[in-house]
């Protein structure tokens, strides 16, 4: 018996680096994972190697944009007639872009980084959360929201994905409290800095590399499976006394 036997899993950014890496880990322990994101042929890659892997069937692509509630509700009325319900959601697409400081930071890169990393997650966890409330008899249900390490102590130059990482601790947690008359586990996962597509840039500088390996007490970058597995273990029974937490993954950052 496998942790996720059974089980059906969505996972939003699943075309690379983290929510990839928890594609793959969710389906290896016996899950089928629903891959969403906007870029089709990203997901059909991570689908196809899953597919190759652990046999036909187990891994579904579905496009949207986790900032469109048509999107989402497109998504939800496919969950809803393809599995009648779904055991486990993981928010998880995101990102940062535009670095600036807050005067020069412009309202329309502001108003995108709450859309794509706060209000998605809102949306995503209203239409399928509702999706999973609707169906009780199942047991053992959770929803894992990606913050950051950023929603813990602000990052230089990232005001706008600070504030919406930290928000969405807080959001994780009013849900928890929602959810948890139907057992539908909410907590949030903060990875701290993981080579993935997102980061891959900033890691090309040296200097970036040396002052993170300097201010974590692990001294290294981590890796999408090193925050995978965190998020893996809070989607999973394993994880079933737990809600309403925040997981820091972060390598000792905050230590130093
Ligand atoms: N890597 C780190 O060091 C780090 C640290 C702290 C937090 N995080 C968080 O971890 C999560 C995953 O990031 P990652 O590092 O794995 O970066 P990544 O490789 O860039 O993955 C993010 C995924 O989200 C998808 N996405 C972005 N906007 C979307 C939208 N509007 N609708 C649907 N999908 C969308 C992207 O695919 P498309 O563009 O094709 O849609 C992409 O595959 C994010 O929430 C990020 O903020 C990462």
């Amino acid at each position: 018996m496998s942790r996720f036997d059974h089980k059906v899993a969505v996972i939003t950014g699943a075309g690379s680096g983290i929510g990839e890496a928890l594609a793959k880990i969710i389906a290896r322990d016996g899950g089928t994972v629903v891959l969403v994101g906007r870029t089709e042929s990203k997901l059909e890659n991570v689908a196809n190697a899953i597919r190759e892997e652990v046999g036909e069937g187990r891994a579904i692509v579905h496009r949207a944009d986790v900032t469109k509630s048509e999107d989402i509700e497109a998504l939800t009325s496919v969950l809803q007639e393809r599995y009648g319900s779904v055991d486990v959601l993981v928010n998880n697409a995101g990102g940062s872009s535009n670095k600036t400081n807050i005067f020069e930071m412009s309202e329309d890169d502001w108003v995108k980084s709450q859309d794509v990393n706060l209000k998605s997650v809102f949306l995503v966890s209203k239409s399928i959360g509702q999706l999973m409330k609707n169906n009780d008899d199942q047991k053992d249900r959770a929803i894992v929201n990606v913050a950051s390490l950023s929603g813990h102590k602000a990052g230089a130059h990232i005001p706008h994905y600070s504030a919406a990482k930290a928000a969405v601790m807080n959001f994780s947690r009013a849900l928890a409290y929602e959810l948890a008359p139907y057992q539908i586990r909410v907590n949030s996962v903060s990875p701290g800095f993981a080579r993935t597509d997102l980061t891959s840039a900033g890691l090309t500088n040296d200097r970036f590399v040396k002052a993170i390996e300097k201010n974590t007490a692990l001294s290294r970058v981590g890796t999408a499976d090193e925050i995978a597995n965190v998020i893996a273990f809070a989607a999973s029974s394993e994880a079933s006394y737990m809600t309403g937490s925040d997981l820091l993954v972060d390598g000792g950052w905050l230590l130093t």
